[in-house]
């Protein structure tokens, strides 16, 4: 016999899933309906109310696509990429690389332009590239969770993308909720994100944003879009007028991201960035005061994920081993130019508490100090 599920209760404290409130959760366990019950529609209509409150946009086009984070990438490239097309993709660690791969695989001509991993661009650089040879779209990381690093600068990268007619592509999924993001007053075309990070949702839905530029760009496409499921034409229609059927939704995990919408706009935007700020800076404290400086510079730094660098005489996989033994606490390794070098801690959405901080740093002085 297969025994029941026991699951730990976990502090997740890595680069997501990050904790989920107990409304959350309580939303999630309320009856079914069917994905064209009126009551459902209503459902997605607020929640779509509240996705504009944190993407800070007007867009109309605002909703979440069925799939993790990478099904927001996918739904980003694949409805605005025809073949042949010309792609810019500023990589600056993991997520930036997996960008250009579906950007690939969906037939674009993909051009790289590279920063080490850890570092940032500078807005003249991308804009240099973007100069040089005529894109259909530039994609770009906000806030990279291989490194911790967060890409500023995006109003001049929006304006140089669209001084040479290129569209830009945002993924704001370790930003929204925990860090700014102004869809309207940046000029991002299309932005795209993940429950499961800030707004401390499971995984399973991809908020995205698409403005009336790109969606312009859509209604042109000469070749039909190359995922049938994540065809935003299609998707509209089902959150929209007619409400035609696309796809069964997840009922169970819209619940979720309407709940835990509903946080974020009852605790307010700015408190919410300012404690996710406030936390962090207390992590930053505590973690140089065990001599694990932090990789990235402090004007670059994510709020929502540090990365604080191991010292060589550390054993990286035993002290996570023992945090998730001894302490139940998650983070994650390094991974790529980074593995073995930084640990990935992440204080996004719920998990962003100072309970949390101290719990974490007691823990790393307890295994470092005393073995
Ligand atoms: C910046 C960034 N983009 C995309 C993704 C992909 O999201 P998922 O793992 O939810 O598919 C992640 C996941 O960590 C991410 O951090």
């Amino acid at each position: 016999m297969i025994s029941d599920l026991n699951t730990s209760t976990r502090f997740l404290l890595g680069p997501g899933p990050s904790m989920v409130p107990p409304r959350v959760l309580r939303a999630m366990a309320s009856p079914l309906v069917g994905h064209l019950d009126p009551e459902f529609l209503r459902v997605m209509e607020d929640e779509q109310t509240l996705l504009r409150l944190v993407f800070q946009t007007k867009n109309e086009l605002t909703l979440a696509v069925p799939g993790t984070g990478t099904s927001g990438m996918e739904a980003a490239l694949c409805n605005f990429i025809e073949p042949g097309d010309a792609v810019l993709v500023a990589i600056m660690g993991f997520f930036g690389e997996r960008l250009a791969e579906i950007a690939k695989r969906y037939g674009a001509q993909v051009d790289r332009l590279e920063r080490p991993w850890g570092e940032v661009f500078d807005p003249a650089e991308i804009e240099a590239a973007l100069k040089a040879r005529k894109y259909k779209l530039l994609a770009l990381v906000h806030a990279e969770t291989s490194t911790g690093a967060l890409q500023t600068g995006i109003p001049e990268i929006a304006s140089a993308a669209h001084e040479h007619g290129s569209l830009l592509v945002l993924d704001t999924v370790t930003s929204l909720g925990g860090l700014p993001v102004e869809i309207d007053r940046w000029g991002v075309d299309v932005a795209y994100s993940a429950a499961q990070k800030s707004l401390s949702c499971p995984p399973g839905l991809a908020p995205i944003t698409v403005n009336e530029h790109a969606r312009q760009a859509l209604q042109q496409r000469k070749t039909p879009v190359g995922s049938y499921y994540l065809d935003l034409i299609g998707l509209e229609k089902y959150w929209g007028e007619p409400h035609a059927y696309h796809h069964t939704a997840p009922i169970s995990l819209h619940y979720a991201l309407r709940e835990g919408l509903r946080i974020v706009e009852e605790e307010g935007l700015e408190q919410r960035f300012a404690r996710h700020r406030a936390f962090a800076e207390m992590l930053w404290e505590g973690l140089e005061n065990l001599d694990l400086p932090l990789l990235v510079p402090a004007a670059q730094r994510l709020t929502t994920l540090s990365t604080p660098q191991i010292p060589a005489t550390v054993d990286d996989a035993l002290v996570r081993r023992r945090l998730l033994d001894e302490y139940n606490i998650e983070i994650a390794a390094g991974f790529g130019p980074l593995k073995g070098k930084v640990w990935r801690i992440g204080l996004m959405g719920h998990s962003s508490r100072r309970e949390h901080v101290r719990l974490l740093l007691g823990a790393l002085e307890d295994i470092l100090m005393n073995g």
